[in-house]
């Protein structure tokens, strides 16, 4: 029964076609967008791994493009230091990720925000552990991004990261949503790559064959010396059309 939970008008998540294609950078235009429409927005990454000099970058990302602020446990559930799958970071640590855990502090950040934004980790099937295939609602035998969404019951905002085969995994990511019942608002499409061919003609195929609002294309951006070297997710934002949302969810 997807999209009957009161946090389905509440929340996004950000799905990528991958990983590094630019989750974080949307993720954060996103909540600037909705900042600048008067929402009370917060990030949140329930699952992420690498640690960057001391630094989770990308929950440090999402809290900066946040106008309120939660404690850690709550944005960042489950942070591990290696940069690998989370399934074997989480081995590494010992650790074993429990969605209700995930799901519990979710719904405690919509206490905080109006708004919450929440970032997946890789793509959309990125093992989280050993899930018998009886206990998961996706019939895969590993545990995944996807059941991590179905049991948060909230819409997804794919992003399609510009480059040599995010056809192939756009449609991938599409048909797994579809065939699983989740509600896709709408697709992103973010320029990772400053000199792909054909970008344009990718651009066309996609707005012909994803079956969602494309919500904006947010061109390369060298990265910014007040950002860190990152893209300014600020400047971005104006290139996201949240008027293609649909209504319930922008009220
Ligand atoms: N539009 C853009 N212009 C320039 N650089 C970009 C753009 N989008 C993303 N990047 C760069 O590409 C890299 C990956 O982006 P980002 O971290 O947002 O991806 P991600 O999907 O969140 O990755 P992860 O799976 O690690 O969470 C970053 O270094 C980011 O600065
Ligand atoms: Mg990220």
């Amino acid at each position: 029964m997807y999209g009957l939970m009161q946090s389905a008008a509440r929340s996004l998540f950000v799905v990528g076609t991958d990983t590094g294609v630019g989750k974080t950078l949307v993720a954060c235009a996103l909540l600037h967008a909705l900042a600048a429409q008067g929402k009370k927005v917060i990030g949140m990454k329930p699952v992420a791994a690498g640690l960057e000099d001391g630094h989770w970058r990308d929950s440090e990302a999402l809290q900066a493009a946040s106008n309120c602020s939660a404690p850690a446990a709550l944005v960042a559930p489950y942070a591990f230091e290696a940069p690998v799958s989370p399934h074997i970071a989480a081995r590494e640590q010992s650790q074993v990720i429990d969605l209700k855990v995930i799901f519990d502090a979710h719904q405690a950040l919509l206490q905080h925000a109006e708004r919450v934004v929440v970032e997946g980790a890789g793509g959309l099937m990125v093992p989280l552990g050993d899930g018998p295939a009886s206990a998961s609602s996706t019939g895969c035998s590993a545990l995944t991004g996807l059941d991590l969404l179905l049991a948060l019951q909230i819409p997804v905002v794919l992003v399609v990261g510009l480059r040599l085969g995010c056809l192939n995994h756009a449609l991938l990511t599409q048909q797994v949503l579809q065939a699983s019942g989740v509600p896709c608002l709408g697709w992103v499409a973010n320029c990772v790559d400053p000199q792909m061919a054909q970008r344009e003609a990718n651009i066309a195929s996609l707005v012909r064959w994803l079956q969602s609002p494309h919500l904006g294309t947010l061109t390369w951006q060298p990265g910014q010396p007040g950002q860190g070297g990152q893209p300014d997710p600020a400047a971005l934002a104006r290139e996201l059309r949240l008027a293609l949302l649909p209504e319930a969810w922008r009220a």
